[in-house]
C-alpha cells in the first residue's frame, strides 16, 4: 500500500495522477518513487497528493503565497487550469523554474486523462532558498 493519512474519496476517478518523488524519504518517508492516485474534476494536485502521504511542502498553505509547492507537469498540462499571473509571478521565485513549471496547489483538474507530476527533491527546502 502507498498510501496513508486522509485519503480523499475520488468519486468516479477519471484521473490517474502519477507523482514522482525525486527525493521520496522527503516527502513520504519511505523510498517508493512513484505513486499512482485517483483523482477526478475539480480536484488539486497538492490537496490531492496531501491525502494520499504525499506531502508536498506548502508553506502558505495552498493560497499561492509561496512558491514550496512547485511542481514539474510532465504529462497532462493542458487537463489542468492554466496559470494565473499571480501564480507566474510566484512561481518565478522557486529555483531551477522550467517551462512546466507549476505550483501545486493552483493545478486544477480540469479534464479526464493521465497526468505526471515530478516533485523535485529540494521541495521541502525551496523557502529557505529564496534569496532575499
Ligand atoms: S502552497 Fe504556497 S503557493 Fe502553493
Amino acid at each position: 500500500m502507498h498510501t496513508h493519512g486522509v485519503k480523499i474519496n475520488a468519486g468516479s476517478a477519471t484521473n490517474a495522477i502519477k507523482y514522482i518523488c525525486e527525493d521520496p524519504q522527503a516527502v513520504t518517508g519511505t523510498d517508493q518513487k512513484e505513486h499512482i492516485i485517483d483523482g477526478a474534476k475539480g480536484h488539486n494536485l497538492m490537496e490531492l497528493a496531501l491525502g494520499n502521504g504525499v506531502n508536498i511542502e506548502h508553506a502558505c498553505g495552498g493560497v499561492c503565497a509561496c512558491s514550496t509547492c512547485h511542481v514539474y507537469i510532465e504529462e497532462g498540462m493542458e487537463l489542468l487550469s492554466e496559470s494565473t499571473e499571480a501564480e507566474d509571478d510566484r512561481v518565478e521565485e522557486a529555483p531551477d523554474v522550467r517551462r512546466n513549471s507549476r505550483l501545486s496547489c493552483q493545478c486544477e483538474i480540469l479534464k479526464p486523462g493521465k497526468i505526471v507530476v515530478r516533485i523535485p527533491s529540494w521541495n521541502r527546502n525551496a523557502v529557505k532558498e529564496i534569496p532575499h
